[in-house]
């Protein structure tokens, strides 16, 4: 088995690789000026079992496209099978037609890396995994709550209040809570699918003087997890953090999260940013010994 680091994943490429004891294949890549991707695998990967280690965080159509020319470079060169490791996959959150006229963006996207000549694809907390089971190719989504949770644990908020900002996020927050040995909740919330506006319903949570941390997957506008703070801090949480998977944190989230009472925002490497505290290179590693030998 041999890894290529996707331009979006470089140095998580290297630290899964340097866990497995891995070769890693160097890649070439460059954006034309007109903004059209280039890649070029500089060793041979003929007969090999390759992995991709590639993100798909913003800009996610040429992480894609990137990804996509990676695998067809690999088939074309003789790979045997190819592997890719997508952290952040993106379009996740349009997995069904929530309004009449649209497209399953996941699934074309799904179908686009088949035909580039992925074979199976592994991918960190999916918004949600039902999806999966659509794709065509073999996949599997593994969790970095776990990683997040011990990581906050050793920073001091064992026994920390797990706040969902929504039902969505209640799996994570059940799992969360498993190590820090606190309680857990969650929050209703409810999106206009044409506008994107959110509103979150206020609620009576106990989580006077404990120490909150809100899970989230994804944190984009950062407004999820903000409507989510307001509300513990007014019932009088005496320390609140945000963990997620993925910091997309787009425009001012993250100011748009401090300023709602957080203390802190941690994340994971699967969207490399300052808030990436928590490397998911372990996570991926194990999950790739796994899947060797299964
Ligand atoms: C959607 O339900 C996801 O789990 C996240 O809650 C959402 O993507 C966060 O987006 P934002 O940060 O823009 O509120």
């Amino acid at each position: 088995m041999k890894i290529v680091s996707g331009p979006a994943s470089t140095e998580l490429g290297e630290k899964v690789a340097g866990l497995l004891g891995l070769e890693t294949v160097p890649l070439a890549s460059k954006t034309y000026p007109d903004g059209e991707s280039y890649v070029r695998l500089e060793s041979k990967v003929e007969n090999e079992e390759l992995v991709i280690v590639q993100t798909t965080s913003p800009p996610q159509d040429t992480r894609i496209m990137q990804l996509a020319f990676i695998a067809d470079a690999a088939k074309r060169h003789g790979a045997k099978r190819v592997t890719a490791v997508v952290p952040y996959l993106a379009y996740a959150r349009q997995d069904r037609v929530f309004l009449e006229g649209e497209a399953i963006s996941v699934e074309v996207v799904a179908r686009v890396l088949k035909s580039a000549g992925i074979d199976s694809l592994i991918t960190v907390n999916i918004h949600q995994e039902k999806v999966l089971s659509k794709f065509p190719f073999p996949t599997r989504t593994i969790s970095a709550i776990p990683l997040l949770a011990d990581y906050l644990r050793q920073k001091g908020y064992q026994k920390a209040f797990a706040l969902a900002p929504d039902r969505g996020a209640l799996r994570l927050v059940e799992e969360a809570a498993e190590i820090l040995g606190g309680e857990c909740g969650f929050l209703e919330k409810h999106r206009d699918r044409y506008t994107g506006q959110i509103v979150t319903e206020k609620k009576t949570l106990d989580v006077y003087g404990k120490k909150v941390i809100v899970f989230d997957d994804i944190i984009s506008t950062g407004g999820t997890i903000a409507a989510a703070a307001k509300i513990v801090k007014a019932v009088g949480a005496s320390a609140v953090c945000a963990a997620c998977v993925h910091p997309l944190l787009i425009g001012d989230a993250e100011k748009r999260i401090i300023d709602s009472g957080v203390d802190e925002i941690v994340g994971t490497d699967a969207v490399p940013s300052h808030v990436s505290k928590v490397s998911l290179a372990p996570l991926i590693a194990n999950a790739l010994k796994e899947h060797g030998s299964g």
